[in-house]
């Protein structure tokens, strides 16, 4: 059952070891500028993004829905979203598609004043498996359950393959998502395994209008199912998410290989405000954060709230300490790329 399956990828999340085994942002360094010249105070974060405009370049992204659990984790994301000034994803959201009685465990974030709601579907869904393909009324449904203002399509190939009930059909996703994006706004995201510069621009070429990298180097899908798998002692799909733990393209590395003339959301592993600052440093127009939300949204809208304000303060220490007074100014600050993220970038110069 879809609902079960959502309570396990949190609780899993929450309590196991479920990351890659390095974390590519730590080989962004971003120089020290001694001499800031700047006032803290003065420090703009704010950013314009799908003709929205937030007051960070921070984008909370797509978790949960379908669950009582998850309908107060996204209550909580919600009112820190709406306090921060941020986006919002939801995860998923084919349980609510597929029970309508659902609905509110997403459609509670719309108690909310939320600058940009992005709504969630698996590009598995898109097209034929042992289930139909949804079709456009179920999509539109998705879109007004929570107000969206875009759509994420979620590519999770890997996590398919390794899920012991996963969809096997990956054909005929392109040609769906160019349609969806004729009459959506759609941005189009990885879940761990980051978009290679190939990708990306079939994806601009199919009308989209941004890019999620969701890459390597933070939570790892093929962990989660690898420890799902363990639980129903399936052993041939623990044997793949073993093999595949550490797959995919590093998150800074995607950043640069997506800039094909669309906003990019640089993702996958970001931890605090210096990722961030990071991420923004490599070309991307803001950074995606989950795993590390998830335990503080879970407690509490306090904790979760806090814990987002203790990101974006760091955001602007790395700011300052880089002498970059906006954004636009941290996207061109001074930095060195250190191995093993050093020969991802190296490959991307020789393309
Ligand atoms: C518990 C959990 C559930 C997730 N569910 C979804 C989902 O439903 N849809 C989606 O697009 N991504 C989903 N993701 C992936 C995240 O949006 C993100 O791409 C990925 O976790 C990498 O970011 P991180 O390293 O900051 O966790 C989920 C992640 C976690 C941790």
């Amino acid at each position: 059952m879809i609902e079960q399956r959502k309570e396990e990828h949190i609780r899993i999340a929450e309590h196991e070891a479920v990351t890659s085994d390095h974390n590519y942002w730590d080989d962004v360094r971003l120089i020290h500028h001694a001499l800031p010249e700047i006032d803290f105070s003065s420090l703009d974060t704010g950013i314009n993004f799908l003709s929205k405009r937030l007051k960070s370049p921070l984008i909370i992204s797509s978790m949960t829905g379908g669950t009582q659990l998850a309908k107060n984790i996204n209550r909580n994301l919600a009112s820190a979203a709406e306090k921060a000034g941020v986006a919002m994803g939801v995860g998923s959201m084919r349980a609510a598609i597929e029970k309508p009685e659902l609905a509110d465990t997403f459609s509670v974030i719309n108690e909310f004043r939320i600058p940009l709601k992005i709504a969630n579907i698996g590009a598995p869904q898109l097209i034929d498996q042992e289930k139909k393909a949804f079709t456009d009324a179920q999509i539109e449904r998705a879109v007004t359950m929570i107000e969206a203002d875009a759509i994420y399509i979620h590519l999770n190939f890997l996590q398919e393959m390794v899920q012991p009930e996963g969809d096997r059909n990956a054909r005929g996703i392109l040609k769906r998502i160019s349609e969806i994006a004729s009459s959506y706004t759609v941005i189009v995201k990885e879940t761990g395994n980051g978009l290679s510069r190939e990708v990306a621009e079939d994806l601009k070429d199919a009308g989209v209008k941004a890019l999620d990298v969701g890459g390597l180097g933070g939570t790892s899908f093929s962990a989660i199912e690898y420890y799902r798998a363990k639980k129903a002692g399936d052993m041939e799909k623990m044997n793949s998410g073993s093999t595949f733990w550490n797959w995919g393209i590093p998150s800074p590395a995607s950043v640069k290989y997506c800039q094909v003339g669309l906003p990019v959301i640089g993702s996958g592993g970001l931890r605090n405000g210096l990722d961030l600052a990071r991420a923004i440093s490599m070309g991307a127009v803001a950074g995606g954060f989950a795993r590390v939300l998830l335990q503080s949204a879970d407690n509490s809208e306090e904790e979760i709230s806090t814990r987002i304000s203790w990101i974006l303060r760091d955001l602007k220490i790395a700011m300052l300490l880089t002498r970059s007074r906006n954004i636009d100014a941290l996207a061109s600050a001074r930095k060195i790329i250190t191995e093993p993220l050093k020969s991802w970038m190296d490959a991307y110069e020789g393309e």
